[in-house]
C-alpha cells in the first residue's frame, strides 16, 4: 500500500482530486467507483472547480457508486443518488445516462444487485475505486462480522453506522435500517483503490485497517491485499500509524 500523509485538508482534497483528474486525462473514458459521506464531499468540490477551469472533463467518463440506503426513492434528500447529484455530477459533465446509483427502492433488491454488478461488467473494470471509512472499518457498507459478501447485495447495518449518519438525517428513526452495497469482493476487482480519512476520530481504525491482521472483523484491512492502493490521510488520520 501507497500511504501519504498530507498537511492539510485542503491538500488532501487537492491530492485525491488530481489522481482522479490525472486518471481522466489518460483515459477519459475511465470507469470511476464513488463514494459518498462527508469525505469525498471536498474532493468533489474540487473536481468541480477543476472542471470549471477546463483542466478536466467527465464528459466519456462512467461512474458507479457503492452503496444506496433501502427504502429511499433517488429522489430522497438523503439518497445516495441525491448526495451525488448535488455535490458532484449537476457541477459537471458527466452524462446522467452514464452514473449508476444502486436503487434502493426498487421491488426486486436481488434483481437490483445484480444489475449493479451487471453494469460494472458492461463498463467496467472499475478503474480507480473512490472509499472512505467507517468508523468501525466499513467500507462501503460492508460491516464488520465474521463473514463478509463478495458481491452486491443488501445489508443490515450496524446500530453505530445509523447513529454516526443520523446527523444527515436530524433523527436516528428516520435513518434506514438496510442498504445496498457493493461487496468487498467487487471493491477488490478495481484497477486501483484510493482509500481516503481525515481527523483524529479515524486515527484507531486507520492503524488497525492498515496494519492490523487481515479480518473480516475489519472489512477495510482487506484491502491489504489488493495490489495497487492509495491511502490519503491527513495528520490527524495518520496519526496513530
Ligand atoms: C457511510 C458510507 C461509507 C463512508 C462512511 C464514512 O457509511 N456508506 O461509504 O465511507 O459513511 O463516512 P464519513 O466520510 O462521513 O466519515
Amino acid at each position: 500500500m501507497n500511504i501519504r500523509i498530507l498537511n492539510s485538508r485542503e491538500n488532501l482534497n487537492a491530492t485525491a482530486a488530481t489522481v482522479i483528474a490525472s486518471l481522466l486525462l489518460s483515459k477519459p473514458q475511465a470507469m470511476l467507483g464513488l463514494a459518498t459521506g462527508s469525505t469525498p464531499i471536498g474532493i468533489y468540490r474540487h473536481l468541480a472547480d477543476m472542471y470549471r477551469k477546463g483542466q478536466v472533463s467527465f464528459a466519456r467518463a462512467y461512474s458507479v457508486n457503492l452503496d444506496e440506503y433501502v427504502g429511499l426513492s433517488p429522489e430522497h434528500p438523503q439518497s445516495y443518488r441525491s448526495f451525488m447529484n448535488e455535490h458532484l455530477f449537476q457541477h459537471i459533465d458527466i452524462p446522467i445516462s452514464h452514473t449508476r446509483v444502486p436503487n434502493g427502492n426498487a421491488l426486486n433488491l436481488t434483481a437490483e444487485c445484480a444489475a449493479h454488478e451487471q453494469a460494472i461488467l458492461d463498463h467496467g473494470p472499475v478503474d480507480l475505486q473512490l472509499l472512505g471509512i467507517g468508523h468501525n472499518g466499513h467500507i462501503g457498507f460492508n460491516e464488520p462480522g465474521h463473514s463478509l459478501t463478495g458481491a452486491t447485495h443488501v445489508v443490515d447495518l450496524k446500530e453505530r453506522t445509523r447513529s454516526a449518519n443520523a446527523r444527515f438525517f436530524g433523527d436516528i428513526n428516520a435513518v434506514p435500517r438496510q442498504a445496498v452495497t457493493m461487496g468487498v469482493g467487487t471493491i477488490l476487482k478495481a484497477k486501483q483503490i484510493m482509500l481516503v480519512a481525515f481527523g483524529a476520530e479515524k486515527a484507531d481504525i486507520i492503524r488497525q485497517a492498515l496494519t492490523g491482521p487481515v479480518t473480516t472483523e475489519c472489512p477495510a484491512s482487506l484491502l491489504q491485499c489488493h495490489p495497487n492502493v492509495l491511502i490519503l490521510l491527513d495528520q490527524e488520520a495518520g496519526g496513530w500509524l
